[in-house]
């Protein structure tokens, strides 16, 4: 049975202790416990958002006891921890860990785990309710889940169970569509947690904040005024020690139907008609199935591909993306990807969005960029200074996170002449920074029982009903000029022409549409009329 979830919402506004529960990780030796989550459940704990009655079961495939399992928690913290450690709630969260080891595979394992859950539910008081983490390789989701059903964990009688589902969320449509029809064979939707953790950063829940707590964006949020959108997730990292995965993967996959579509939604839904999980849902929902799927030949006009050769990141030498490690030395797969496309509704008919994202590329930035039309009416016609700056709005979701809106002002003078200034907010300045790993939030809204910043299963087919058909294209013909962008630049120039093509340039991330950095003024000689007076 569910608890009262719009009961547990209210309290999680608060910011109170989550109710008492366990939860459990299936993958609890992997990379994501060690890095992300274990921190991130600390970090919980040192914020007194775990309730006192709480525990979590690793389970996993390595043959630790519990005692060894709790001294890698040890040894991961003190190395992840994003926030330090403090010896009492460091006590406290260690006597709440157990560990059961097993083949996910071996319907033994999740009899075991029926009893630890027992003991844990005396021993702690979670009172039946549970999380159950699939940090597993995606292929374990739907085989996990299919034994926790015949187990019966997925069901109690008093209390809730829940599943958290990592991503990759299927490799394409298909395979999309075939997970969450295993998933709701055992579950209901509303016991499934789709998780992005692009939904846990501060500043893209800050979007729905920024358009619809504020009464004078929204009004020029549409056709009428905006020019078109851009979103930028460019990574410097290349794909480290995951080439196994990515290889297979490849960048749009890896972030396009997921992270890139999720900030896209948020930025081009519809007002819901209130916060609630569902309400927000089915917006995100319209607006990611208004996306007009890209035709065949388009796909070879609106969507680039890349992938790094060597080149240099801040200084270094770094090889080339066929030389990392578990990557096929003659790999076709894309490390970028740019694409443009329309969104076919009343508020967006007719504005171009253009995303592009890729590893290894000059700087670690995400961001979204607004650009208004120009002008209706150009005053200065006369004196020459036509050739005004459209606004922009950047919101900044990482690493400086913040708002920045730029304007043309006049430079001071006896001369007309105009200035792009920007107007910046930033996060730091008003609200300090909280070290967290983007998981935090996540977590405590799943045992609150809050799905508002998790996907459903429309949204995630929606997603990749985007992608499939440049998909189907790049397999159908593989690329010819794979390395095309070197380590340390902003990607392959077809990207630049992809915009250049519509009259239009991508935002340098670091400097603007041309402008000097914040609070710069552009100086315009060459658009000084000689003789112009004020
Ligand atoms: C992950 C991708 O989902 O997101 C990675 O699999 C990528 O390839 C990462 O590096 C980016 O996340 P963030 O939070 O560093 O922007």
């Amino acid at each position: 049975m569910e608890s009262d979830d719009s009961a547990n919402v209210k309290q999680a506004a608060l910011g109170e202790p989550a109710g008492p529960c366990a939860m459990v990780i299936f993958g609890a030796g992997g990379d994501l416990t060690k890095r992300k989550l274990i921190p991130a459940i600390y970090n919980l704990a040192k914020g007194k958002l775990l309730p006192e009655n709480f525990a979590i079961v690793g389970v996993s495939v390595e043959p630790f006891t519990t005692e060894e399992f709790r001294h890698h928690a040890s040894d991961d913290i003190r190395e992840y921890s994003t926030s330090g450690v403090d010896q009492q709630s460091w006590d406290w969260f260690l006597n709440r860990i157990y560990y059961l080891s097993g083949d996910f595979n071996d319907p033994e394992l999740y009899k075991k785990l029926g009893s630890t859950l027992s003991q844990v539910e005396k021993e702690q008081g979670t009172r039946g309710n549970c999380l159950f983490y699939m940090a597993t390789s995606p292929s374990f989701f739907p085989i996990v889940v299919k034994h926790l059903g015949d187990e019966g964990l997925t069901k109690v009688e008093e209390g809730w169970r829940r599943v958290v589902i990592e991503k990759p969320f299927g490799q394409d449509i298909t395979s999309a569509v075939a997970l969450n029809r295993a998933l709701r064979e055992v579950l209901e939707e509303k016991q499934i947690y789709r998780i992005d953790h692009y939904l846990g950063k501060e500043t893209v829940q800050n979007i729905l904040a920024f358009r619809f707590a504020n009464g004078i964006f929204e009004p020029v949020w549409n056709r009428r005024y905006v020019d078109h959108v851009q979103v930028t997730v460019a990574e410097q990292l290349g794909v480290e020690l995951r080439g196994g995965y990515y290889d297979h993967a490849g960048a749009l996959r890896d972030m396009v139907p997921n992270h890139i579509l999720q900030l896209i939604s948020l930025t081009a839904m519809e007002p819901p008609i209130s916060f609630e999980a569902e309400e927000v849902h089915d917006e995100q929902t319209k607006v990611l199935r208004a996306i007009q799927p890209l035709t065949p030949e388009k796909v070879l006009d609106h969507a680039v591909r890349g992938q790094y050769g060597e080149g240099i990141i801040d200084g270094k030498r770094v090889p080339a993306y066929r030389s990392e490690s578990n990557v096929s030395h003659d790999s076709k797969t894309p490390t970028y990807v740019a694409m443009g496309f329309q969104i076919d509704n009343w508020r967006w008919a007719g504005v171009p969005f253009y995303l592009r994202t890729g590893k290894r590329l000059a700087a670690r930035v995400t961001q979204i960029v607004i650009r208004f039309r120009r002008p209706p009416f150009v005053l200065f016609r006369n004196t020459s200074v036509n050739n005004i700056a459209p606004n922009e709005l950047v919101i900044n979701i990482q690493p400086n996170e913040g708002i920045s809106l730029s304007f043309e002002a006049k430079v001071p003078g006896p001369v007309v002449r105009l200035g792009a200034v920007n107007m910046n907010f930033e996060y730091c300045d008003y609200f300090g920074t909280t070290p967290s790993t983007g998981y935090e939030t996540l977590l405590y809204d799943c045992m609150m029982g809050d799905a508002t910043l998790f996907q459903r299963a429309d949204m995630v087919e929606a997603g990749w009903a985007v992608v499939q058909p440049v998909l189907d294209v790049w397999n159908a013909l593989p690329p010819r000029d794979f390395p095309n962008y070197p380590a340390g630049s902003w990607g392959p120039a077809a990207a630049d022409d992809l915009l250049r093509r519509d009259g239009r340039e991508w935002r340098d991330p670091l400097n603007g549409f041309g402008l000097q950095p914040r609070f710069g003024v552009k100086a315009l000689p060459d658009r000084v009329p000689a003789g112009s007076k004020s």
